[in-house]
Parts: structure tokens; C-alpha cells; sequence
């Protein structure tokens, strides 16, 4: 198959071009803006159509939560508008969405049927982006994901090894409840689609497995960098002034790809053990 990968120096289109590797019966075709704007609608058809694009695997995205808030209107574009662009192809689509379609208000793991109630911009935008790709490719896979980290970009797991270092003191929210998501394993949920032998269309959840607070994924980090002289302690989410609000409980519930693919998902801490190895030897 050849497969269009966009948005590929973000996370996850980085997890996907380490992952190819082992994939190389496929041709890629890696993309990011520079290459391949997906808002424009010429661009987009002009790429598949002189690529014989099979498959578009869409990790483009804008994903900056806060200002997301100030520019609803860009954000729409390429969250949203942008997918009836990829959807109209006449190719199969696997797109990433995310837990921020939900209110985050629920104390049980959402499931693909519970209803949406995006209280954000970027949650409004990504809703639109998987109502406007199923209006035109009712065929596409959506995966649906949350609170992801890698090694490649900026993320909560640098961003917390980086104050680890440099303060003695880190007061860390303790009343959020989500599964960090390692994208590699996500990349692999991904490949486990692509290489499924028949295409099973429709909305799936996919996270790691379990489930903890920033408070406990900052421990677990600081533990696996061997960060001793900072103290983390655990705020409460009012004590924390956060420019846009976030769900207090946004577990998805992902039942229903384990079932479909028979896979087992990695739980959190092992995802995020392999990610510092790999952050480390990127360093070093
Ligand atoms: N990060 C999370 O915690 C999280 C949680 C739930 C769901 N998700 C979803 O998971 C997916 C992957 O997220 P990620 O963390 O890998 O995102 P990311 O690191 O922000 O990567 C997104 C990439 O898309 C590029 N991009 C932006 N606008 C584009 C355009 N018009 N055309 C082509 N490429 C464009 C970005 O370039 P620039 O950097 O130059 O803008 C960036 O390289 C997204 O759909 C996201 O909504 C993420």
C-alpha cells in the first residue's frame, strides 16, 4: 500500500515513521505543513492522486489546548474542516481524536457510544473534524486518545523532567484522572488497523492501559529519571490556575479495540518506562 502519513514531525507521525521500519512491505509518503498543508483541498487531492495514495493516516493536527481558545477559527480549520478535505479522497482514512470530545465530568471510562459534550474549543474542533470525515468517508477508523507523550516534541514527560531538575519544590494536580498514553504504543495501535486483514470501519478508544493523576505520573517520572532533590506534592486543580478548563476524569473505555483487533494494550508505567529509555538514548 502506499500511505500518506500527515502531520509526521508531531508525536505521533515521528512513532509512526520509527515504527514503518518494521512495516516496509508499505511505501510512506511522510509529510508535515511544509509538504503537505491538509487544509488545502488542491494540495491534498494534486498529493494522492500523483502518489497513488492507498491510505492517509492523519497525525496532523492543532493541539495546543490554550490557544486553541483564543483562535477557535484556525483551530477549526485544521481540526476540523480539514477532514472533509482527507475524507473526500475516495481512500481509507485512519484519523486520531480525542477524550476532549467528552465533558470529562463522568466518574465511569467513556465509551465510542456515550454522548459527546466538548467543553473546550480544541474538544469543539476535533468533534467537528470526526463528524465532517464520517459525512464523507463513512468507511474511515477513528481512534480516539488521550494525555499522549514521546520522545519526540515538547509533552508533560519533558516538561516535568525539566522542572525535576530545576526547582526543589513542584506542586502537581491531584484531582485529574486520565491514562498517559505512550504514542508509540499508539503508533502500534495503528499498524495493528492497517495490517488487520479485513477493514473494520468506526470509532475506537485507544489509551494505555490503567489510570493515575498528573500528581502520580510525575512521581513515576521523576522516579524513572532518578530525580531525588525536587519535592513533588499534590494541588488540587482550583489551586492550579489553568487558562482553559480540563476534564477531571477522562478515561476511555477500550474494550471495544481489544475486542475487535484481540490485541492486549501496554499499562501506562510500562509505555512510560520505554519512552524515558528511549528519551535517554536520545540524549546520549
Ligand atoms: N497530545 C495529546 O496529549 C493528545 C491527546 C489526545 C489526542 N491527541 C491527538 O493525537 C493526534 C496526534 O497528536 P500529537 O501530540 O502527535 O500532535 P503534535 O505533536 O502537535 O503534531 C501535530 C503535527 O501536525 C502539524 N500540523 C499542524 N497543522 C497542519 C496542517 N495544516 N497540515 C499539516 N500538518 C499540520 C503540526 O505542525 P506544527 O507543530 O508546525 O503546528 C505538527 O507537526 C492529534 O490528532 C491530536 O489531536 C493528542
Amino acid at each position: 500500500m502506499n500511505i500518506l502519513i500527515t502531520g509526521s514531525n508531531g508525536q505521533l507521525g515521528n512513532e509512526m515513521r520509527v515504527l514503518s521500519v518494521s512495516h516496509s512491505r508499505h511505501t510512506y509518503f511522510f509529510t508535515d505543513v511544509e509538504e503537505l498543508d491538509i487544509t488545502s483541498s488542491d494540495a491534498v487531492s494534486s498529493f494522492v492522486q500523483s502518489n497513488a495514495i492507498d491510505l492517509i493516516v492523519n497525525c496532523a493536527a492543532y493541539t495546543n489546548v490554550d490557544k486553541a481558545e483564543e483562535d477557535e477559527a484556525t483551530a477549526m480549520k485544521i481540526n476540523g474542516e480539514a477532514l472533509a478535505v482527507l475524507g473526500s479522497q475516495g481512500v481509507r482514512v485512519i484519523h486520531i481524536s480525542t477524550d476532549y470530545v467528552f465533558s470529562g465530568d463522568e466518574h465511569v471510562p467513556c465509551r465510542e457510544t456515550d454522548p459527546v459534550a466538548p467543553r473546550t474549543a480544541y474538544g469543539r474542533t476535533k468533534y467537528e473534524g470526526e463528524k465532517n470525515l464520517l459525512a464523507v468517508c463513512p468507511e474511515a477508523v477513528i481512534l480516539r486518545t488521550a494525555w499522549l507523550y514521546s520522545s519526540f516534541g515538547n509533552n508533560f514527560v519533558k516538561t516535568m523532567i525539566r522542572l525535576g531538575k530545576e526547582k526543589e519544590q513542584l506542586g502537581v494536580v491531584f484531582d485529574q484522572i486520565g491514562t498517559p498514553t505512550y504514542a508509540a504504543d499508539l503508533a502500534q495501535a495503528i499498524f495493528t488497523v492497517i495490517e488487520s486483514s479485513v477493514w473494520r470501519p468506526g470509532i475506537y478508544h485507544f489509551t494505555n492501559e490503567g489510570v493515575c493523576s498528573w500528581y502520580d505520573f510525575t512521581i513515576a517520572i521523576h522516579s524513572l529519571a532518578g530525580i531525588t532533590k525536587c519535592h513533588v506534592f499534590p494541588i488540587s486543580s482550583e489551586e492550579y490556575v489553568y487558562k482553559t478548563p480540563r476534564p477531571h476524569y477522562s478515561v476511555l473505555d477500550k474494550s471495544k479495540f481489544k475486542k475487535t483487533f484481540g490485541v492486549e494494550i501496554p499499562y501506562w508505567l510500562d509505555g512510560l518506562k520505554r519512552c524515558m529509555l528511549a528519551i535517554s538514548e536520545l540524549a546520549s
